[in-house]
């Protein structure tokens, strides 16, 4: 087979490999999308929110540009449908969250929504650049958190 034409061949098989398996190349568990769905929303939302924190306490030093990066990606990333990695059945598995999720589903979201609110006034208070206010807001997106874990996280994994 010609150069380009054996090069052709093997993007199309590797394509097609895409295809059929979407999750081959992921970190998403095949058996369990949802439950790993879920988790990888919320492990990016804290790989955000960590350097903010860091940097809020003094541990990490300030650097306004890279600051306002991950309070945009943070706000970013809260805004997508992670409801959607909650449907019916998905509470069994390798997950720490609590069944209670599934029988206070609107409890559930408003705790959501109020995170996501929460951390687009982080993202505008970043801007601002007024670092007292600034370890206010973190301050108060910390309990947004918390509302919903203290409810709803379990420590433990509980299967
Ligand atoms: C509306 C509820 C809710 C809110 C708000 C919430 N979480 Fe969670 N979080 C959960 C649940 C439920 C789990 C467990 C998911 C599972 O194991 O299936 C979780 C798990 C996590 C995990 C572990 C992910 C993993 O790798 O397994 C991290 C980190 C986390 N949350 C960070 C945060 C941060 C940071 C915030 C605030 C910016 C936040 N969460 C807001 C409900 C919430």
């Amino acid at each position: 087979m010609p150069n380009l034409l054996r090069k052709r061949a093997a993007l199309l098989a590797a394509a097609a490999a895409l295809a059929i398996s979407p999750l081959a190349l992921s970190h998403l568990d095949e058996n369990e999308f949802h439950q790993s769905y879920r988790q990888s929303y919320f492990a990016l939302l804290g790989a955000n929110f960590g350097p903010i924190g860091a940097m809020v306490k003094g541990e990490m030093p300030w650097n306004q540009e890279q600051l306002q990066g991950f309070a945009d990606d943070f706000a970013a990333v809260s805004t997508l449908n992670v409801l959607r990695g909650f449907p019916e059945g998905s509470e069994k598995g390798t997950t720490r969250a609590k069944p209670d999720i599934w029988n206070n589903q609107e409890d559930f979201a408003s705790k959501l929504d109020d995170m996501t609110a929460a951390v687009a006034t982080l993202q505008t208070t970043v801007a601002g650049g007024d670092r007292g206010a600034i370890a206010q807001q973190v301050g108060a997106v910390g309990q947004a958190c918390k509302a919903c874990h203290d409810e709803y996280k379990s420590k433990d994994y509980l299967y």
